[in-house]
């Protein structure tokens, strides 16, 4: 049996080496010390029954666990590759474009994050439920369990496919495929491993290599309205383009619609003066970011009114932020202040009018 085992292992060391070989020019795509990850997490590739799928221990805790850090570092190395991550144990010293699950696992950390499994335990105001969840919003074939948690991965939650239930599975073979182009055909080369199911595309947009560590007007990752989409399979409520406004039961600010080119919107980003020689174009403000209706092929600096979009992005973050709803900035503070700078000022400009 020993023997077997050790054969099956060679060989399949010897196909992933073949296999792997041509990636080296491929940055984002997992290589490196097999064992530095394999062997960490021992669950991850248990021998399967044959004719039975591969069974992992664990299942969603590893995400977790392989995605977080005990110091505050927001990349770790494991086994040669960069580790994105996504919870720090200890405050995080950079918040990663997604956000940081630091947050919301902190004592009364409830509203500042998804409460995904393995993190944290369910959150205590929307007991599982998805705020604003339409059935006819969500393309996978299960719709959401209320009576499960919210995982990483799987039907349960955001990335991979979730026409299948199991985080590992959903989400198999990813890690090592080719990730170019990013056209939304698989899961890999879905932005960030986001596609919904089998049967829609994938997100569309730009990875910058650092997952934002390090981002500026420059630098960022560039979005497009399909992850509004994404978004709004477990919260259509929020996407529909009815309901807008302060109405109750919640605040539903209107997304997928462009800055207009009129009013205060045209100082979009009023503490950055674009160049001269760029009338009608703004600074990108990573802060509040807006999505393209074509994801450019570098990371652009140049907002424009008239085109560019409103997303769910431009005003939370995906996993937690160290603010109530997921926000990205402070939203009392901002609504309260008498400055009138950053978070919904950004484009909230109030001049020009
Ligand atoms: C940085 C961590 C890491 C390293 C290093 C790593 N793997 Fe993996 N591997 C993963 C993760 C995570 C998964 C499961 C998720 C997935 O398949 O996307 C996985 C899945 C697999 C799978 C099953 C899915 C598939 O793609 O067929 C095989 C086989 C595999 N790894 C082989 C290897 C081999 C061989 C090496 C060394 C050349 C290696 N791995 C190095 C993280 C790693
Ligand atoms: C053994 C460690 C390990 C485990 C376990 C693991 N990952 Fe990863 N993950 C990595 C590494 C390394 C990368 C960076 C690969 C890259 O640059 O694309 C990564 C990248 C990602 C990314 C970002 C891809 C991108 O475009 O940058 C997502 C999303 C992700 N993993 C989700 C998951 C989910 C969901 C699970 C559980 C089903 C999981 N990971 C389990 C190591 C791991
Ligand atoms: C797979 C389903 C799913 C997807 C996809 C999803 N969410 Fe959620 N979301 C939930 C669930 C469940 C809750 C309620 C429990 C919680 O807060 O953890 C929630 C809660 C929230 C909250 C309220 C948090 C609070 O505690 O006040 C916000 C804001 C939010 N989601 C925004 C988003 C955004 C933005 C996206 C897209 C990037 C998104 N969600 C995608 C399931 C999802
Ligand atoms: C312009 C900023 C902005 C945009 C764009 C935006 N939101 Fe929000 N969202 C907010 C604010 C502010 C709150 C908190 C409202 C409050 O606490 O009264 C909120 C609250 C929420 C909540 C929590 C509801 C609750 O009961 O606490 C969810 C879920 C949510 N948003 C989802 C989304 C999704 C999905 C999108 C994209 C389709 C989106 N939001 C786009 C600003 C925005
Ligand atoms: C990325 C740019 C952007 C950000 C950030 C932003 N808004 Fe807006 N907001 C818009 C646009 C564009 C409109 C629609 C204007 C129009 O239709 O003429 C709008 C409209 C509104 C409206 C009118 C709602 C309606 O029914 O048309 C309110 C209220 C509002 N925003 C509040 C906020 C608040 C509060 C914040 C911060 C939490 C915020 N906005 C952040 C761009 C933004």
């Amino acid at each position: 049996m020993k023997k077997q085992v050790f054969l099956v292992a060679s060989i399949l060391f010897l196909i992933m080496l073949f296999v792997l070989e041509p990636s080296r020019e491929c940055p984002a795509m997992v290589t490196g010390d097999c064992e530095a990850c394999h062997a960490l997490y021992p669950g991850m590739m248990e021998e399967a029954e044959p004719g039975k799928p591969q069974q992992y221990v664990l299942k969603n805790t590893l995400c977790v666990n392989c995605h977080s850090n005990t110091d505050r570092d927001t990349i770790k190395i494991l086994g040669g590759a960069r580790v994105p991550v996504v919870k720090n144990v200890v405050t995080p010293s950079h918040i990663l474009a997604g956000g940081n699950f630091y947050y919301v696992a902190k004592d009364f950390g409830d509203r500042k994050g998804h409460n995904v499994d393995a993190v944290t335990s369910t959150d205590a105001k929307f007991m599982g439920v998805p705020p604003g969840y339409v059935r006819e919003y969500d393309p996978s074939l299960a719709g959401y369990n209320t009576e499960k948690p919210l995982t990483c991965a799987g039907s349960n939650g955001c990335h991979g496919n979730r026409n299948v239930k199991d985080p590992f599975e959903s989400i198999m073979g990813t890690h090592h495929s080719e990730d170019t182009p990013i056209d939304g055909s698989t899961t890999a080369k879905s932005y960030r491993f986001l596609k919904n199911t089998d049967r829609v595309k994938g997100v569309l947009g730009l990875e910058d290599d650092e997952w934002n560590q390090n981002s500026s007007s420059k630098k960022h990752n560039e979005y497009s309205e399909s992850i509004d989409l994404l978004c709004a399979s477990c919260h259509g409520y929020f996407h529909s383009r009815d309901n807008t406004g302060k109405k109750s039961p919640w605040f539903r600010h209107p997304v997928d619609i462009a800055l207009p080119e009129t009013g205060e919107y045209t100082i979009y980003n009023p503490d950055v003066q674009p160049p001269n020689d760029r009338a009608g174009i703004r600074t990108y403000n990573p802060d509040a970011p807006v999505g393209r209706e074509k994801v450019p092929g570098l990371p652009s600096d140049e907002v424009f009114p008239g085109e560019d979009l409103v997303i769910c992005l431009s005003c939370h973050m995906a996993h937690s932020s160290p603010y109530g709803s997921i926000l990205k900035w402070d939203y009392e503070n901002i609504i309260a202040g008498e400055e009138g700078k950053g978070g919904c000022f950004i484009c909230h400009t109030g001049k020009g009018e």
